[in-house]
C-alpha cells in the first residue's frame, strides 16, 4: 500500500479532513466536526499528523507534548476506510516521529469509549487497571520506550518507592511500586528510565542504602530531571 504519515502541511489537506468531518456530522451526527477550531488551531501549529494512502488523506491526528509526554486530542480514520488497517498505520508513524522528538509516554482518553478496543490493540493501559482512578474517563497510555522495570523486591543500593497515596494516608502501608536503580557507568544517568503515571501528591521515598534522600510528594521531588503531570519521568539523578 501506497502510505505515508507527517506532519500536515498543506491547506488543501486539511480542507480534506474538515469536508469528511463535515459529511459524518451532518450525516451521522457524530465525529469530530464539533472539534473544529482546535484541529485547525493545531493544524497551524504544526501539531496536526497526517496519514496518506495515493495521495490523498486517509487518517489524522491531532496532539500537543508537554516535555516527553504527549497527549493524543483527536484520532480519526477516514469513515468508509475504517477497520482496513489505516489507525494502526497512523499510529505507528505517529510513535516513530515522537521517538525522534524524545517522546517516551503517549495518553489520552477514549472519546467515543468505543475506541478503546483499538487502543488496546496497540497495546495502550488503562489507567484505571493500574491504580484507582475516580473518573469516569477511559484513561490510557502507552510508555514507548524501553522502560527500568518495576521490582517487588530489589537489591540495588539505590531505590526509589511510590505510594499510591498521600502521606498521611500511607501509615504502615508498603510502597505499591519499588525500581532498584541502575545507572550508566561513571555517571547519574539512568541506564533506562523510569516512566510511570502519578499523582504529583503521593508519597516518593528515594533511598541510598538505609538512607533516606526523600521522603516527600512527588510534586516536592525537585530536580530537573522529572516531569511533573500526568507522569513521571526519571533519567537521572543527582549526586548526594
Ligand atoms: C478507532 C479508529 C481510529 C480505528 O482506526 P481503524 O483504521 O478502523 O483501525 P485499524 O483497522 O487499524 O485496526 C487496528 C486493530 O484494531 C481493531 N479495531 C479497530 N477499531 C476497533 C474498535 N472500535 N474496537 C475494537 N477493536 C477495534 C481492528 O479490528 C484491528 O485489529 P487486528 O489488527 O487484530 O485486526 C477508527 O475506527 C475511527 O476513526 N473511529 C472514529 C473516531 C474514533 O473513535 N477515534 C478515537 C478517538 S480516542
Amino acid at each position: 500500500m501506497q502510505t505515508k504519515t507527517r506532519i500536515s502541511s498543506t491547506p488543501s489537506e486539511l480542507t480534506q479532513i474538515k469536508s469528511w468531518l463535515k459529511k459524518e456530522s451532518d450525516e451521522t451526527g457524530v465525529g469530530f466536526y464539533g472539534n473544529w477550531n482546535t484541529i485547525q488551531e493545531a493544524w497551524e501549529k504544526k501539531r496536526c499528523f497526517i496519514l496518506l494512502h495515493k495521495k490523498s488523506v486517509v487518517g489524522f491526528l491531532v496532539y500537543r507534548t508537554t516535555g516527553p509526554v504527549a497527549n493524543i486530542m483527536v484520532f480519526d480514520v477516514k469513515p468508509g476506510l475504517r477497520k482496513e488497517g489505516f489507525g494502526r498505520k497512523l499510529f505507528k508513524g505517529f510513535t516513530e516521529f515522537l521517538k525522534n522528538k524524545g517522546v517516551v509516554v503517549i495518553e489520552l482518553f477514549c472519546s467515543p469509549q468505543t475506541s478503546e478496543g483499538f487502543w488496546r490493540k496497540l497495546y495502550f493501559e488503562k489507567l484505571a487497571d493500574l491504580y484507582d482512578v475516580k473518573s469516569k474517563r477511559i484513561d490510557m497510555y502507552k510508555i514507548i520506550v524501553p522502560k527500568l522495570a518495576i521490582t517487588e523486591k530489589s537489591d540495588s543500593a539505590e531505590t526509589i518507592a511510590l505510594w499510591d497515596k498521600e502521606q498521611h494516608e500511607v501509615s504502615d502501608c508498603p510502597p505499591k511500586w519499588v525500581w532498584g536503580l541502575r545507572f550508566k557507568k561513571n555517571s547519574r544517568e539512568l541506564e533506562r528510565p523510569i516512566v510511570h503515571p502519578i499523582n504529583y501528591k503521593w508519597l516518593l521515598l528515594w533511598k541510598q542504602g538505609n538512607k533516606v534522600l526523600h521522603s516527600a510528594p512527588i510534586g516536592d521531588f525537585v530536580s530537573a530531571t522529572i516531569e511533573y503531570g500526568s507522569f513521571m519521568v526519571i533519567t537521572s539523578l543527582p549526586s548526594q
